[in-house]
């Protein structure tokens, strides 16, 4: 009989879980049970709440943007987490809280593996990961068999960058604009290897895919052996044209290395919709998953030539789990990734998109005429969604994003490139059109009467 939320807290209880120091407001640890008292009820209350969605969405309109505007719809979504709400969490683009009935999933997953390891974990809990990836890969539209949990989008692009045999001279296509940690995988492969990495720039915002696809086209010689792309930009969330990137690069014999970061989940998408060879993602992102979770999507053909990175038995070569052979890890996180694909599958891929879009317009579109606002990001669904940058004349990012913490618990990311600065914005689900005004009008106040 599956555990429900009264065994579950009934056994946290009894285990006597102590809380961690920072929830003792006297800064010492708490007695034990303290943890079920600060917290459950909140956990309780909101795994109630993500139990309610599919009631609020139903007879909603067809439309999802008709539905996105329906506030009275969003309630119990806003409700479904468990979040701080003294503090107003604009950024959503690193990491993202876990809706309240994926933790509740997780945490009795941890406790049940430790029931008796060798047997509660092994035995009996991950088998049970392998529905998690025939669910996963449904949602992603490929065979199970095409598909490496993961820890995160890192773990999935470095096994691909650093496991592709690349020789001296060969030549990787990339933008300035992509992930820190995997520029740093290239130059490493630069200084080790011989490759050749050619970055392109691409404008910002960037509001023609001709262009963008363009851009890449020029970049292309008879020794590129492969491009890495952000499918979305995490500096602006500027979207790219995945699918005819792809199509343009195949037709070279050039592969293409999707960092999917922020896209699976966001807004809807396929692996036949974006026609991809190689995709990684992070699942606590946008599906809200427990943090270390993501996936790596290799089609069938070209698993065998990618190395894993670290070594798994020769008889793995054509097979996805190679990229699996990683020692003992947790399976809790793995498991509760069902309760965010129910979760996500309540709300609809479609109006969640529509929503974070809807919600990125509510603070955006009262600032955007502001002559001191200078937007980085292009507002065509087409080519962004929940993320936005935005630079505010006169006040630098990493000052501002620090007064708007220190003054007014608000929490967005300072983005400092070279070819451009901000700050980033990112609302979720839980985040309420009030919310946004308090913003806008922080936002106002800061441009208007400066930081002091
Ligand atoms: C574009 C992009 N790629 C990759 C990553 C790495 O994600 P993770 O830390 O989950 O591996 C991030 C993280 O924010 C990102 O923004």
């Amino acid at each position: 009989m599956p555990p429900t939320r009264r065994s579950f807290l009934t056994q946290l209880a009894a285990a006597g879980v102590v809380a961690p120091a920072w929830l003792s407001s006297a800064g010492r640890a708490a007695e034990p049970g303290a943890l079920v008292e600060a917290f459950a009820p909140r956990l309780a209350a909101a795994v109630d709440a993500a139990g309610r969605i599919a009631a609020a969405m139903a007879g909603a309109s067809s439309d999802p943007a008709v539905v996105a505007a329906d506030e009275p719809r969003w309630a119990e979504v806003q409700a479904a987490w468990a979040v701080d709400r003294t503090i107003l969490n604009l950024e959503n683009g690193g990491v993202q809280p876990s809706p309240a009935v994926v933790n509740h999933a997780y945490l009795q997953a941890w406790l049940a593996s430790h029931e008796a390891p060798a047997h509660s974990l092994n035995r009996v809990l991950w088998p049970q990961v392998e529905g998690v990836r025939a669910r996963l890969a449904a949602a992603f539209g490929c065979d199970p068999e095409e598909m490496a949990l993961t820890r995160n989008t890192t773990e999935g692009i470095e096994t691909v960058l650093l496991g592709l045999r690349w020789t001296a001279g060969d030549e990787v296509v990339t933008t300035t604009q992509d992930y820190w940690r995997f520029q740093n995988t290239l130059r490493q492969r630069a200084d080790r290897d011989g490759i050749v990495v050619r970055q392109i720039s691409l404008p910002v915002p960037a509001e023609s895919a001709d262009e963008m696809v363009a851009r890449f086209a020029a970049a292309i010689t008879p020794r590129t052996r492969a491009i890495l792309l952000s499918q979305v930009i995490n500096l602006t969330g500027q979207f790219l044209p995945v699918r005819e990137i792809v199509h343009l690069a195949r037709a070279r014999g050039v592969l293409v290395v999707v960092d999917g970061a922020h896209g699976f989940a966001h807004v809807p998408l396929t692996r036949d919709s974006l026609d991809c060879d190689i995709y990684a993602t992070s699942l606590h992102k946008w599906l809200g998953a427990p943090h270390g979770t993501g996936f790596l999507y290799v089609r069938r053909e070209r698993i065998a030539e990618i190395w894993p990175l670290y070594p798994a038995p020769a008889e793995l070569r054509g097979s996805i789990r190679k990229f699996e052979s990683i020692g003992t890890v947790p399976a809790a996180p793995y498991l509760a990734i069902r309760e965010a694909l129910d979760f996500w599958a309540s709300i609809g891929a479609e109006r969640k998109a529509a929503r974070l879009r809807w919600l990125r317009e509510r603070w955006l579109a009262p600032l955007a005429a502001e002559p001191w606002l200078t937007v980085h990001t292009p507002r065509q669904p087409e080519f962004a969604g929940a993320l936005a940058t935005v630079a505010c004349a006169g006040l630098p990012p990493t000052q501002l994003a620090a007064w708007l913490w220190e003054r007014h618990r608000t929490l967005v990311r300072p983005i400092i490139h070279p070819e451009f600065q901000g700050i980033r914005v990112t609302p979720n689900l839980y985040t309420t059109p009030a919310d946004l005004e308090r913003f806008v009008a922080l936002l106002k106040a800061a441009a208007t009467k400066g930081l002091g």
